[in-house]
């Protein structure tokens, strides 16, 4: 049987996209104080779309060319059944239909799943690890045991999963901790990434521009120490690399405050809700939850993301502002999943 291809995905700039970042769960284990307020009320089950319809939307998007697939959340792997979904998305790199499916996870649980992610055909995925030190980990997250999420880090690395390791950088908190990091992923043989911190969501906590910490400082921090070597490694993301000689390995920075990245921007994100955001630094939404429960087919359902794609803005416009120490986009990062 011949299957059609339809058009591929282009947004008015030109930009294939190609990338689809999934919520699929705004719930957490963990209560990172730059993310989330300790108190957070998270949504009623029934506005949740089902790991079916989650399924029917991502399968869609692939049929429309998207590549890569990212599992995010909150945190992606705490939804019930969570694997079901991965299992059947999985189906799409087995048949050459998307290039990768991965995830982001705060590692909690990557002791139980590491495996069966790996038969599922993920083959990397992104840790968020701000600290070696689980008094400061325990400060971070709230909630978190450091010792169960390193456990789960070796569970992945012996499952065969490459694994990114993601550091929000944090003054006053971890930044005497970069030399540390990068020698100890350089050791796992893990890639690293700096992430400036982002003003996302109300956290309750009116510090975030105390805690904010340009990446052009680290990274000169990070130069009396270790010789980086520019590199062209580009994930179609907003990091830049270079490789740390002395290690051999990785080390990316993003930076969306201080820079800007959206003219190679190839993805969209899609809420648990079935909202998809055309761009992680604006208000604009389409929703396609209710296209996608009109029929089971997915004509109606195309259409909505054909006029969303078409609505992707040229780029974002964050900024931490000094005088009220707000967010410049109020939703938070859960509901968006980085
Ligand atoms: N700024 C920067 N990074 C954030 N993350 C969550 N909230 C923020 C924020 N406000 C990170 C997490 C994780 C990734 C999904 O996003 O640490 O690495
Ligand atoms: Fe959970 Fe990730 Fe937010 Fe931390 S940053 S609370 S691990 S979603």
């Amino acid at each position: 049987m011949t299957r059609e291809t339809p058009a591929p995905l282009i947004d008015p700039f030109g930009r294939a996209v190609k990338y689809l970042r999934v919520s699929v769960t705004d719930r957490c284990d963990l209560r990172c104080v730059y993310c989330m307020a300790e108190d957070m009320s998270f949504l009623p089950k029934a506005e949740v779309l089902t790991l079916e319809e989650l399924d029917r939307l991502c399968s869609a998007f692939v049929r429309l060319g998207t590549r890569k697939l990212r599992l995010t959340g909150g945190e992606p792997l705490v939804r019930r059944d969570v694997m079901q979904l991965i299992r059947r998305l999985g189906r799409h790199v087995k048949a050459d239909d998307l290039d990768e499916l991965t995830l982001t996870t705060n590692g909690t649980m990557l002791f139980k799943h590491a495996a069966g992610l790996f038969d599922a055909g993920v083959r990397r995925i992104n840790v968020s690890l701000d600290t070696l030190d689980p008094h400061k980990f325990q400060a971070i997250t709230r909630w978190g045991k450091l010792d169960k999420i390193l456990g789960g880090i070796q569970a992945a690395k012996e499952a065969g999963l490459a694994v990114k390791i993601n550091c929000v950088a944090l003054k006053g908190v971890n930044d005497d901790e970069i030399h540390r990091m990068v020698a100890w992923c350089g050791h796992e043989g893990f890639d690293l990434t700096f992430i400036e911190v982002m003003p996302m969501g109300d956290i309750g906590e009116g510090a975030r521009y105390d805690q904010y910490w340009p990446l052009t400082h680290l990274r000169a921090e990070l130069e009396t120490r270790w010789t980086l070597e520019d590199s062209d490694h580009r994930t179609g993301g907003p990091a830049r690399y270079v490789r740390v000689r002395e290690t051999g390995q990785r080390v990316g920075f993003i930076t969306p405050l201080t820079h800007n990245f959206c003219e190679s921007c190839n993805r969209v994100r899609l809420t648990c809700t079935g909202t998809l955001y055309m761009c992680l630094g604006q208000e604009d939404a389409a929703d396609l939850r209710a296209p996608l429960r009109m029929s089971d087919d997915d004509g109606h359902l195309i259409d909505a993301v054909r006029a969303a794609i078409a609505r992707k803005p040229k780029g974002h416009d964050f900024i931490i502002n000094r005088q009220t120490n707000g967010p410049a986009v109020s939703r938070h990062m859960s509901v968006t999943g980085g």
